[in-house]
């Protein structure tokens, strides 16, 4: 894969874009549950480039994880590195994006694992796959835009509209032509993998006039149930069925956002695609039905109804007897201007985001490396297992009490094969937002999640240990907690953050490091031959 700049037209402007081989998503990858992916990424951009497999598990192979300074050093303008990946039990739709910087608002791309040959879906075979990669556009140059709110320490301004497989649609200007259509035939049945790529927006996703049944989520299969919209986070992948049994016609399918942060500004546009019975003469198309921008009910309620399928290959295994309790709070937080710069925050301040109180400070040498090569000094394990205050969560957070994070690289250490459970704990600490949590290594059961704060003696008693959905990215909602398991038997260095690009960036990240177990394959291999050198 080249990563090159190249320029691309949408919006009636045309400006350059760091892409994958030219293009916009980037290119598909196709493969077989159990195959070998070897990938060589050139670097002919003028930024520093990783690419991350999200919701690739890369089992004692962290070298091939991506997320730049945590499992390896940028790929620098002009260098190689190859990506050696080994699918095990992945299957379904996954993703691959940039993971360096705000690179990945155009450097994506969708992962597709096909059952083992001769094997078959978990449900009857579609007539057709459709791929829809909801993404965003911005008239202005993107890594520019991170800059510039790196340096001033506020909000990144909005995109200018959301996408679907690159393109605007319809409603905008110079964007109708390309609107992206799908043909589909009266009475057949289609597969529509749906990825979000968005950097800073969960979405709502609707086809008008026509049910979705949700088949998987995040490349694991769940029980089929029928809607008529999905809510979906960025880093998350749904795969719907639709059947083409309404009236000849032309439909919109359209996605806009789901916004729960009170006060802060979003993208309320709305990006649509056409949805054509073939043949179909009159093209008066049809708008679906969203629910509001900022109707959390409607995305709990529709977000409860994911449930791991089970099935003789992926057989549902939720961790019983748990021996590591963590607790983790998400806040936004705001700082103090440092004199002489201009900080456009609320107040004048600036904004972090932080972990138990620990806003993620990327280290100059990359944690896997320091781990692997004992790096002297270099890994500080001592990220907090629970909140390092006690206060109420979600209650009326005065701005006088915020807390100042801690500003610091810290791993927490998990043994090999220890039964994990976090309880991940939103907090109005500044303002209530959503934070789509994604845990790098590994996919997680997602056991609980609630309004208000964790009752640990209530709680616990109402989890899903039947069949709770299998995760890997999972919405915490608006002032609410989430609670997720997974047995910690895959050995390395592993990333958790927040999947809204913003809040990475302002420190809401933390990360596990995995021991080795005492099998020889229970350890992490060893680095290949061209990791990039810092
Ligand atoms: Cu999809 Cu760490 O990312
Ligand atoms: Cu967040």
């Amino acid at each position: 894969m080249h990563v090159q700049s190249c320029p691309f037209s949408r919006l009636c402007d045309t400006k350059e874009i760091l892409t994958v081989n030219g293009k916009f998503p980037g290119p598909t990858l196709a493969v077989h549950k159990g195959d070998k992916m070897v990938i060589k990424v050139y670097n002919a951009a003028r930024y520093n480039i990783t690419l991350h497999w999200h919701g690739v598990r890369q089992v004692r192979n962290p070298w091939a994880d991506g997320p730049e300074y945590i499992t390896q050093c940028p790929i620098q303008p002009g260098n190689m590195y190859t990506y050696k990946i080994k699918l095990t039990t992945e299957e379904g739709t996954l993703w691959w994006h940039a993971h360096s910087g705000w690179a990945r608002a155009t450097v994506h791309g969708m992962i597709i694992v096909y059952p083992k040959l001769g094997a078959h879906y978990s449900f009857p075979r579609p007539h057709a796959e459709v791929p829809i990669i909801l993404g965003e556009w911005w008239k202005k140059d993107v890594m520019e835009i991170s800059s510039t709110a790196n340096r001033t320490g506020g909000e990144p301004i909005l995109s200018d509209s959301y996408t679907i497989n690159g393109q605007p649609g319809h409603f905008y200007a110079c964007s109708k032509q390309g609107t992206f259509t799908v043909l589909v035939k009266h009475g057949k049945t289609y597969l529509l993998r749906v990825v979000n790529a968005v950097m800073d927006e969960e979405l709502f996703f609707a086809i008008a006039g026509h049910k979705l049944v949700v088949v998987a989520t995040d490349g694991s299969y769940t029980k089929p149930f029928e809607t008529n919209y999905i809510m979906i986070t960025p880093g998350q992948t749904m795969d719907v069925l639709v059947k083409a049994t309404q009236p000849l016609g032309t439909y919109f399918m359209a996605a806009r956002s789901y916004s729960s942060a009170f006060g802060a500004g979003f993208d309320n546009t709305t990006t649509t695609a056409i949805f054509q019975y073939y043949p179909s003469h009159h093209l008066k198309p049809i708008l679906p039905i969203l629910p509001p921008h900022n109707a959390t009910m409607a995305a709990t309620e529709f977000t409860r109804k994911l449930r791991s399928l089970g099935t003789k290959s992926n057989q549902i295994s939720v961790p019983l007897q748990i021996d590591t309790h963590l607790m983790f709070t998400l806040s936004v937080n705001l700082l103090n201007c440092t004199k002489g710069t201009l900080c456009t925050g609320p107040y004048g301040k600036r904004f972090a985001a932080a972990m138990n109180n620990v806003s993620f400070v990327s280290p100059k040498i990359d944690l896997l490396r320091a781990y692997y090569f004992s790096i002297k000094g270099a890994l500080d394990e001592d990220f907090p297992r629970e909140p390092q205050f006690k206060f109420n969560y979600t209650g009326e957070n005065l701005s006088e009490n915020l807390l100042t994070p801690e500003f610091a690289t810290k791993v927490l250490v998990l043994e090999y094969g220890a039964q994990v459970e976090i309880v991940l704990q939103g907090t109005s600490i500044l303002a209530s937002d959503n934070h789509p949590i994604h845990l790098h290594g590994y996919s997680f059961y997602v056991v609980g999640c609630g309004f208000g704060n964790f009752d640990p003696e209530k709680d616990p008693f109402r989890y899903n240990l039947v069949d709770p959905p299998e995760q890997n990215t999972v919405g915490v909602p608006n002032n609410g907690w989430v609670t997720i398991r997974f047995r910690a038997d895959n050995p390395g260095i592993w990333l958790m953050h927040c999947h809204l690009e913003r809040h990475q960036t302002w420190g809401m990240s933390m990360v596990f490091l995995v021991k080795n177990g005492y099998t020889c394959a229970s350890r992490i291999l060893r680095p290949p031959h061209d990791l990039p050198a810092c």
